[in-house]
């Protein structure tokens, strides 16, 4: 089964996530779901036996950084994964500047990484590629040995298909996915698994099931009701 992944963002409150543990405990499977909640309910989803991951991480591991957490204080309330470089982080908060050092933190914590990429707005498939290869380059360039393992996954997330409803069609999907494997693989030697975010909803995921090529999904807005985790669950077996 693909990887199911669900960013709450900045979203659910005490009571939300009570029910949601409630009507998700049953299900398919939980070695393929990974929750992102909030940073007050990790613990929640953690003691449920859900695999849980942060939104984000300081890029210092201790210091003088008001209002940030560490990947050791992450580490401790359990999480197996982090996103790093969400395009909102990089929008708001500067996250360009800090990709690298967020891996190299992450990695060496063993904590798995979710890296996402994406172009702004919606253009020729030339350009697309050459902003991805950006990012990758952004992240792996001298990082080489410790991209290996599996520790590291890459999330295609076109910025102009978060929370608009709008997803890129198969073709052009399909292209850019293989764009990001092949040129991963062909400069950094290393097999990397893909996964797509932007809009995935119950109207699209039976289409974009058709795409071999993806490994899992990085869902916002639509993961925010555990029944609609449960309905898609049952689509992607
Ligand atoms: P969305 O968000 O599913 O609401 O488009 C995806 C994301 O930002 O990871």
């Amino acid at each position: 089964m693909k990887l199911v992944c669900c960013n709450f963002k900045m979203n659910l409150l005490k009571d939300d996530i009570e029910n949601y543990i409630k009507v998700i405990h049953n299900y398919v499977d939980k070695n393929n779901l990974i929750i992102f909640p909030s940073i007050p309910y990790i613990n929640d989803f953690k003691q449920n036996g859900f695999i849980v991951g942060s939104q984000n991480i300081s890029f210092n591991e201790f210091g003088s950084i008001t209002g940030d957490t560490s990947i050791l204080q992450l580490k401790e309330m359990g999480i197996t994964y982090t996103i790093i470089g969400h395009s909102e982080r990089r929008k708001y908060f500067n996250d360009d500047i800090y990709i690298k050092e967020k891996i190299n933190l992450a990695l060496n914590n063993n904590v798995k990484v979710i890296l996402c990429i994406g172009e702004s707005i919606k253009t020729n498939e030339q350009e697309t590629y050459a902003i991805l290869k950006k990012e990758i380059d952004d992240a792996f360039l001298n990082n080489t040995n410790l991209i290996k393992n599996d520790n590291l996954i890459i999330a295609y997330e076109p910025i102009w298909s978060i929370g608009s409803g709008l997803i890129p069609d198969n073709t052009c999907l399909t292209n850019t996915i293989n764009y990001i494997k092949d040129y991963v693989f062909n400069t950094y030697k290393v097999k990397i698994k893909v996964l797509y975010g932007g809009s995935v909803n119950i109207s699209n995921i039976d289409s974009l099931q058709e795409i071999n090529e993806i490994d899992g999904y990085l869902i916002g807005s639509f993961s925010l009701k555990p029944e609609n985790i449960l309905d898609l669950s049952t689509r992607i077996m």
